[in-house]
């Protein structure tokens, strides 16, 4: 089956360095295809050039949070929810396809799978098989994430029965978006189910989640979910003091270099 991968990205320093990484781990994955959905009002030349060397197979896509939705400068990053508008427009084609498709190579979508993997993340091989035969909703352990080593699904007799999380326990799903993968026969069978941009922090997953499957169907990956193969990695923003510097005396670095 294939994996769908949606993927939200934004412009900023290190957007073609991270999409650089994500890309060099996909080309060792069979059958991905990659969704890329710009948070911008135009695809962009940078994304356009990296997507169309990649070798990759790949849907570039695009839409701009709109700026009550977006996070301003200066605000905390749990404030509001990041990439919501994005995945849904990933979900938007996969649906139009889906539609497009079926009757054609029909059974073929139908058991693909989707996963919504953030341009900033770190991600091992072996997780792509392990959500490759997902069947519904399929869920692992994510590294370094919630202010712990990691957080979990917790199994009983191969079923989830709760969560190792820090924080909220009670939420209806509480995972991270890098957590679990859907089948694309879910999603196209719950036209409906889409990322509440107005979710609460923390919600975002669940507002997805809640409405197509329950704790009891889960389907526990990475050796019933003692194996981490995913982690929430975060990118340190670049200091550009000694640019900025040197801009204001006119020796600045090349704008026309593309980084
Ligand atoms: C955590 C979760 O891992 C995210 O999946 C979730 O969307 C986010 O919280 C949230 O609460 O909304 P975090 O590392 O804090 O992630 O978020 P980012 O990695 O900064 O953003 C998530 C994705 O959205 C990234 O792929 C990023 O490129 C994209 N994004 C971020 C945009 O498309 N536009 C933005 O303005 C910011
Ligand atoms: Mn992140």
């Amino acid at each position: 089956p294939t994996i769908y991968v949606i993927t939200p990205t934004y412009a900023r320093l290190v957007q073609k360095a991270e999409l650089m990484r994500l890309s060099q781990t996909f080309l060792h994955v069979p059958q991905l295809h990659w969704v890329v959905v710009e948070d911008a009002d135009q695809p962009t030349a940078l994304v356009r050039n990296l997507l169309a060397e990649s070798g990759l197979t790949y849907t570039q896509l695009h839409i701009l949070t709109p700026k009550d939705r977006k996070l301003q400068e200066g605000d905390p990053s749990w404030l509001k929810p990041r990439g919501a508008e994005q995945r849904n427009e990933g979900l938007r084609w996969l649906r139009e396809m889906g539609s497009a498709s079926r009757g054609q190579h029909g059974a073929a979508v139908e058991n693909a799978v989707v996963y919504f993997a953030d341009d900033d993340n770190t991600y091992s091989l072996k997780l792509f098989e392990e959500m490759r035969y997902t069947q519904g909703v399929s869920v692992w352990p994510v590294g370094l994430v919630g202010g712990m080593r990691f957080e979990s699904p917790v199994v009983d007799g191969g079923k989830v029965i709760r969560f190792h999380t820090g924080w909220r326990p009670n939420r209806p799903f509480p995972i991270d978006m890098a957590g679990f993968a859907v089948s694309l026969h879910l999603v196209l069978t719950n036209p409906d189910a889409v990322f509440d941009g107005d979710a609460q922090m923390g919600f975002l997953e669940s507002s997805f989640l809640q409405g197509i499957i329950t704790m009891e169907e889960l389907e526990p990956k990475a050796d019933m979910c003692t194996k981490i193969l995913v982690w929430h990695t975060r990118t340190e923003k670049p200091k550009m003091k000694r640019e900025d510097a040197l801009q204001k005396q006119g020796l600045g670095s090349d704008p026309n270099v593309e980084v």
